[in-house]
């Protein structure tokens, strides 16, 4: 790809100091917030107040990953905050492009995720209504996951589709992403990467994602 961005997760940062946790990821293109409610996957993490926080905290735009039920009544309250996209997932929606429409309707680019056996097929009509789609590489919930080779396929007919769309959607791979992955994604086709416990547990995150973006660009 001729564009490769890393937004680190915050998930694998330290909760009880996230503010310096935002100055330790001061070289990526965005922060990424995964907001789980117990519900759509077994764990819990925060919510609207620390998202609130964050955004005013963070001189970094912040991408929101909501993995919560319900998404069709709270994904618009989180485009309110003023954050930069919203993710919801496919999964969870009745309504996702009026869903879609709705954030962008509140000023946040619009975003829709896929687990990893969600086929992207039926949704390639709508597209157009998205500012970038996230291809999950493991089962959401947790960091630290093995990435899924698997994924790769759907990236490769995801890229083709948002070719042919002629928009600029930007693709997202989530999950398991580090040096010994990140490529693959971005030869499939990927151009957008989060990346959590490979940052974090880096000894200097900053560095690190310098490092993750160059080895993306291959
Ligand atoms: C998982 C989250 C990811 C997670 C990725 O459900 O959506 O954003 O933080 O963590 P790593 O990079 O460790 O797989
Ligand atoms: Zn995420």
């Amino acid at each position: 790809m001729s564009t490769a961005r890393i937004h680190p997760s915050i998930l694998s940062a330290d909760f009880a100091n996230l503010a310096g946790e935002l100055r330790r990821i001061h070289t990526a293109d965005a922060v990424h917030v995964d907001v789980m409610d117990n519900h759509f996957v077994p764990n819990l993490t925060l919510g609207k107040p620390v998202v609130e926080a964050l955004q005013k905290a963070s001189e970094l735009p912040l991408d929101v990953h909501l993995m919560i039920e319900d998404v069709d009544r709270w994904a618009p309250e989180y485009a309110q905050v003023g954050v930069d996209s919203v993710t919801f997932h496919v999964e969870a929606s009745s309504a996702p492009i009026r869903l879609a429409r709705e954030l962008r309707a509140a000023g946040a680019k619009s975003s829709m995720a896929l687990r990893p056996a969600t086929p992207i097929e039926p949704y390639l009509d709508m597209l157009g209504e998205l500012d970038m789609l996230l291809l999950m590489t493991v089962e959401p919930g947790f960091g630290g996951q093995k990435f899924l080779d698997l994924v790769l396929p759907k990236i490769r007919r995801a890229r083709a589709a948002i070719g042919g769309s002629g928009k600029p959607i930007a693709l997202q791979v989530d999950g398991g992403i580090s040096r010994d992955t990140i490529l693959r994604a971005a030869e499939a086709g990927a151009d957008v990467f989060v990346a959590g416990s490979a940052v974090y547990a880096a000894p200097e995150p900053s560095v690190e994602i310098d490092v993750l973006r160059n080895l993306a660009l291959g």
